[in-house]
C-alpha cells in the first residue's frame, strides 16, 4: 500500500510581518499539516523544495492570522437608542445607573433563545473573519445568573466548532450588578464565587475570568474575591480597569498574575510598573475609547517605555464599542492612540495571543512550529494596513493550514 506524501502549501516572494517586525526580503512560508515548517527568503528557497509544495500564493502581505483579544460578541438586542441618547449629551455613566446600558443588553440576552444568540453571533464572527480575524476571545457578561452565564459560554463554544476559528471564551459574571441583587453587589459577588465559577469550571466553558472594575461595577475588593475563586478553579484571569477613573484595579489584577487588563485610560505609573513586573499585557480598546468620545488617553508612552506588550482588540459590544471591524482598530490605534503602524499590528497578531496566554504555541507569529493561521493581503506593505481603511483587502485566509478564503 503506498500513501501519497503530506501536501506542503508554499506562499513565496511576500512581504512578511512575522507579528513582530517586517523581514527585509522578500520570503518564502511552506506550510504541512496545520504548521508553519519553514520560514525563508524566497531566494534561499531552492528548486526542488518548491517543487515539493503547491504553490498557494505568490506577492502581497502575509501576516499572521489576526487575534482579536477581547470581544462580547454574544448579546441579544440593540443599544442604537443609548447611541441617540449619548448624542443628546447623556454619558455611558448616567445611562449606567438609570438602569440602561449593559442591563438593558441583559434584558434583552435573557429573552433570546440560544438558537437566536448563535445566529446574530455567527453573523458577527463571520464579519470578524472576513477582516482576517482566526482567533477571537468572546466573554459572557450579559446573562448575570448563572443559567444565562452559561448560556452565553455554550453559544460561545458552539461558534468555534461551527466555523473555522479558534474561539477563547471568557466568564465576565461580574460584569454588571443585575436587578435581582439591587442593593446587595457582595451577595452577587457571592453567587459569581460559589456557582458561576465553579459551574463554568466543572462544565469546561471558561477559559478565562475577567471583571469589569469601575464605580458603576465592582470594587477593587470585590474583583479580588472573584480573582480568588478563578485561581481556586485554576483558570487564569482579566480585567476591565481604569476605564472611566482610577481605582487601582489593574494594579490588584497584576498581582493575581492577569494576562491582561483591558481599556486603562485611566492607568497611572504604578499601574504601568504593575503590569511590567507581572508581565501582564495592556489591552488597548481605541473602539470603545472612540464611541464614548473619551479624552484622557491610555498611558502610550509610559508602557512603551516599560516594554509592556500592547495589544489591539475590537471589544465588539452593541454598548461601547458596536464595530466589528479588526481593521479599522488598527487605524484607530494609530490615529487616536498614536502607535504605530507596527505596533498596531502586533497589538492584533503576537501581543493579541499573549493576552490569551496562547504565545506559548507560538500564537500569532509566523515563526517555524507555529499554528498556520495566516492572511494573505493586498497590500505592498503592512503599515498600509493600518494606514488605509478599506475592506476586502484580505486575499486569502488560512486557518490551521487550510485555505477559507480567497
Ligand atoms: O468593554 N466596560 C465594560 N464593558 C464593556 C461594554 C459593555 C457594554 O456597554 O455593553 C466594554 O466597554
Ligand atoms: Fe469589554
Amino acid at each position: 500500500m503506498t500513501t501519497s506524501p503530506p501536501i506542503r502549501r508554499l506562499w513565496r516572494d511576500v512581504t512578511l510581518f512575522d507579528g513582530m517586525d517586517t523581514l527585509p526580503e522578500p520570503m518564502a512560508v511552506i506550510v504541512e499539516g496545520g504548521r508553519i515548517v519553514r520560514v525563508m527568503p524566497s531566494a534561499r528557497l531552492a528548486d526542488d523544495e518548491a517543487a515539493n509544495c503547491t504553490l498557494q500564493g505568490t506577492g502581497g502581505v502575509l501576516t499572521p492570522g489576526l487575534v482579536d483579544c477581547h470581544t462580547h460578541l454574544v448579546f441579544g438586542g440593540s443599544r442604537a437608542d443609548e447611541f441617540e441618547s449619548r448624542l443628546e449629551g447623556a454619558s455611558y455613566e448616567e445611562i449606567a445607573r438609570r438602569g440602561g446600558g449593559i442591563l438593558s443588553t441583559v434584558h434583552a440576552t435573557r429573552a433570546a433563545s440560544e438558537e437566536a444568540l448563535f445566529q446574530a453571533a455567527k453573523s458577527r464572527l463571520e464579519a470578524l473573519m472576513r477582516e482576517g480575524v482566526t482567533t477571537v476571545e468572546i466573554k459572557s457578561g450579559y446573562g448575570l445568573s448563572v443559567a444565562d452565564e452559561l448560556k452565553m459560554l455554550r453559544v460561545a463554544r458552539r461558534l468555534g466548532e461551527a466555523l473555522p476559528v479558534r474561539v477563547v471564551t471568557t466568564l465576565l459574571g461580574a460584569h454588571a450588578l443585575p436587578p435581582e441583587f439591587k442593593d446587595d453587589s457582595n451577595g452577587y459577588i457571592d453567587l459569581v464565587c460559589r456557582e458561576m465559577i465553579p459551574a463554568a469550571a466543572e462544565q469546561r466553558l471558561a477559559d478565562a475570568v475577567d471583571v469589569f472594575c469601575e464605580k458603576i461595577a465592582f470594587s477593587v475588593a470585590q474583583c479580588e474575591r472573584v480573582f480568588e475563586a478563578a485561581e481556586a478553579h485554576g483558570l487564569p484571569i482579566k480585567a476591565h480597569a481604569e476605564q472611566l477613573s482610577n481605582l487601582g484595579g489593574s494594579a490588584m489584577a497584576a498581582r493575581h498574575g492577569a494576562l491582561s487588563a483591558d481599556h486603562i485610560e485611566y492607568l497611572d505609573e504604578a499601574g504601568v510598573a504593575a503590569l511590567r513586573e507581572a508581565g501582564s499585557v495592556a489591552v488597548l480598546l481605541p473602539g470603545a475609547f472612540h464611541t464614548l468620545r473619551e479624552t484622557q488617553l491610555p498611558p502610550i508612552a509610559a508602557l512603551r517605555e516599560a516594554g509592556v506588550p500592547m495589544a489591539i482588540a475590537t471589544d465588539a459590544n452593541p454598548g461601547s464599542s458596536p464595530l466589528f471591524m479588526p481593521t479599522l482598530m488598527l487605524n484607530f490605534a494609530c490615529t487616536l492612540f498614536r502607535l504605530t503602524p507596527r505596533e498596531a499590528l502586533a497589538g492584533m497578531t503576537a501581543h493579541g495571543a499573549r493576552a490569551l496566554g496562547l504565545h506559548r504555541q507560538s500564537l500569532g507569529r509566523i515563526a517555524e512550529g507555529a499554528p498556520a493561521d495566516l492572511c494573505l493581503w493586498d497590500a505592498k506593505t503592512p503599515a498600509e494596513l493600518a494606514y488605509a481603511v478599506q475592506p476586502g483587502r484580505l486575499r486569502q485566509r488560512i486557518y490551521q493550514g487550510v485555505l477559507t478564503h480567497g
